[in-house]
């Protein structure tokens, strides 16, 4: 690591850095109270005007694996589109794709997890079944107006099987781009990375893949996702996931818990001076409306807390502290 790149992730110098809002898939996808259609709807329409680059809406998964996203058609067709923002839908299998498709979606999601064990808790498929559904997505759809991505999960560690090898991860990746899928996320789907993996994973897949539009999804599981969310910078990647109140995880991996909190990861990457696009005051704003949407606090640390340089007035007792410390000997 050379000191230059030590000095660039801590100063971004305006470099522009996409924030994708992923609170209202991979964040309601684990509540285990069913957010109404309509509050769902206002609160994506509020996120069209943060500023972040991508929103993934919600699911066209089944509705018996993942309940509270059972009104996709309803959400997505409900919402108010804001050009620039491209809106985003996870999608299993082919069946997904085409409800996705009826939507108009502008992104279709596909998923994945390099682990066995986890595609077959998750997707009940092997990584080669899903892999082909995702195949056959990208033949489907390939003179459509729709964009492709596919989220990877588990790559950076599985909660059953342990580490997973970057030559799986890559090799996966290596066989999406070629069906012809121009966006790969690396997801960290339980919070295992650590920055020097990270670090490394990132530069190897850049380094293999220099066309393919990367995203680096982060699940704050294990408190490492702000220092993660560095590790990514540092070797290049410049799109990251997120969600508002640090809300979500995939209720078919063990032990998983919200992604990296969007609000508090834009606060940071401002004081880095990157430039995220996004209107941080309004994004603080959604995130406090929160806990009455889904009936319960969120890990958003901002949000309580205010930003670093929104100041809390003086107490009444420092005035009286002052006096008294006047009366001592002066130091
Ligand atoms: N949307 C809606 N319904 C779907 C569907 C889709 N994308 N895919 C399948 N189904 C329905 C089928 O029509 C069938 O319905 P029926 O029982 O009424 O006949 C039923 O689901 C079973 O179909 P099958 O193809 O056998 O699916 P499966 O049971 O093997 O499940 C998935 C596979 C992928 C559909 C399911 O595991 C799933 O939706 N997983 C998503 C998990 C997730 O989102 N995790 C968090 C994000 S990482
Ligand atoms: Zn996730």
């Amino acid at each position: 690591m050379s000191s230059t790149g030590n000095a660039v992730v801590l100063n971004g110098q305006g470099k522009r850095v996409f924030i994708q809002e992923v609170a209202t898939r991979d964040g309601f996808q684990i509540e285990p109270r069913m957010v109404p259609t309509q509050d769902k709807i206002a609160l994506i329409d509020r996120l069209s005007q943060c500023g972040l680059s991508k929103i993934e809406v919600t699911s066209f998964t089944s509705p018996k694996a993942i309940p509270t996203l059972a009104d996709a058609e309803d959400v997505m067709r409900g919402i108010a589109r804001v050009p620039g923002v491209t809106y985003a839908a996870l999608v299993p299998n082919m069946r997904g794709a085409e409800r996705a498709v009826d939507c108009d979606v502008d992104e279709l999601n596909l998923v994945m997890s390099v682990s066995e064990t986890h595609n077959l808790a998750n997707l009940r498929m092997t990584p080669g079944q899903s892999f082909q559904q995702a195949a056959q997505v990208a033949a489907a759809v390939r003179s459509s107006r729709t964009s492709l991505n596919l989220s990877l999960s588990c790559a950076f560690g599985c909660p059953m099987e342990g580490q997973i090898p970057t030559d799986t991860v890559l090799t996966w990746a290596a066989r999406a781009v070629e069906a012809g899928i121009g966006g790969i996320t690396l997801c960290d789907t339980t919070g295992m990375a650590w920055p020097s993996q990270v670090f490394a994973r990132c530069s190897a897949f850049r380094l293999a893949f220099p066309q393919t539009t990367l995203t680096v999804h982060l699940h704050n599981t294990r408190g490492m996702a702000l220092a993660n969310v560095l590790a990514a910078l540092q070797a290049g990647v410049d799109r990251f996931d997120g969600a508002l109140g640090g809300l979500g995880g995939c209720p078919y991996a063990p032990g998983a818990s919200g992604n990296v909190c969007t609000e508090d990861m834009v606060h940071m990457l401002e004081l880095l001076n990157y430039d995220t696009g996004t209107n941080l005051g309004a994004l603080l704003e959604a995130s406090r409306l929160l806990p009455g949407l889904i009936g319960h606090d969120t890990n958003g640390q901002v949000a309580k807390a205010g930003r670093t340089h929104d100041l809390h007035p003086t107490p009444d007792y420092v005035e009286t502290a002052r006096q008294h410390a006047l009366s001592k000997a002066p130091a």
